[in-house]
């Protein structure tokens, strides 16, 4: 079947499982975009109950498109990786040095498909230590199904287009959430900065697929990234960490936290 036939038929067998199609966006993407392994695996969701309604393009990144859509009652976003025109080198430097992927063939389905679940599980292990990132719902090949971060079918802003009224404030919370991602989930963002932040009420971490593990040979490089980034866009609005002593001080807990937890 040829995918401008087969997005046609996926049309109307979603339709069948009582998915609405709030807009039709998502099939209007460019045919290099989505390939046929999307589309069914669009359609093995839908058909699982996970996606109930589909609705308009909230993103269109370099890797991946975001949709809105709907599971029953709740608002999910919908973030499809693009198998083709991913940027492919970007990811593989990430994902070599990691030693959950060690054994990762390295081929281009694989590794975006790896990549997916990499962010779900990293999403996982930021949410259940409690540090504000959208709740992962699920993943399928590379389609990632989370909780929505918005209202109204409408992202929060990225912080770069935010009014902080009280930076310092918010750049505290960045900074611990910087040290509870490290401290608890064991894990650095690698790509933070204030297009990855969102703001509703307080600031969301999303964006993880490069999320690192603090073992990973390039850990400290990518966490002081991380907050000389943050540092930069609050230098002028409050007052900020110094990158090295907060990292030598993170570490420092860290170990005595270790060395705790091998004494009793
Ligand atoms: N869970 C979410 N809820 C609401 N909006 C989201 C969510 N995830 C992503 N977005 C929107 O999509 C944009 C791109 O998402 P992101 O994960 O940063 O992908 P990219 O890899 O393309 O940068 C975000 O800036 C945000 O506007
Ligand atoms: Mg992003």
């Amino acid at each position: 079947m040829k995918l401008d036939e087969l997005q046609d038929s996926f049309d109307r067998k979603i339709e069948d499982f009582g998915v609405r199609i709030k807009d039709k966006s998502i099939f209007k993407v460019r045919n290099d975009v989505f390939d046929e392994s999307t589309y069914l695996a669009l359609y093995k969701l839908a058909k699982k109950g996970m996606i109930t309604a589909i609705g308009g393009s909230i993103s269109i990144g370099k890797e991946a498109n975001v949709f809105y859509g709907e599971q029953t009652d709740r608002a999910i976003a919908i973030k499809i990786y693009r198998i083709q025109t991913a940027d492919f080198k970007n990811m593989s430097e990430y994902i070599i040095g990691d030693r959950r992927f060690s054994q990762i063939k390295r081929k281009r389905r694989d590794l975006i498909f790896a990549w997916t679940k990499k962010e779900y599980s990293n999403l996982s292990r930021a949410f259940a230590s409690g540090i504000r990132v959208p709740e992962p719902l699920k993943w399928d090949r590379n389609i990632l199904i989370m909780e929505f971060i918005g209202e109204d079918e409408v992202s929060y802003p990225q912080m770069r287009n935010s009014f902080l009224s009280d930076p310092s404030m918010t750049y505290n919370q960045i900074i611990q959430f910087i040290e509870d991602l490290y401290l608890k989930a064991g894990l650095i963002h690698a790509d933070l900065s204030e297009y990855n932040i969102l703001i509703g009420g307080g600031p969301v971490f999303i964006d993880m697929g490069q999320s690192l593990q603090i073992d990973h040979p390039r850990a400290l490089f990518y966490l002081k990234r991380d907050i000389t980034n943050i540092n930069r866009y609050f230098m002028k609005s409050c007052e900020v960490v110094d990158p090295e002593k907060f990292i030598d001080s993170l570490l420092a807990t860290f170990e005595d936290r270790k060395s705790g937890m091998e004494v009793n």
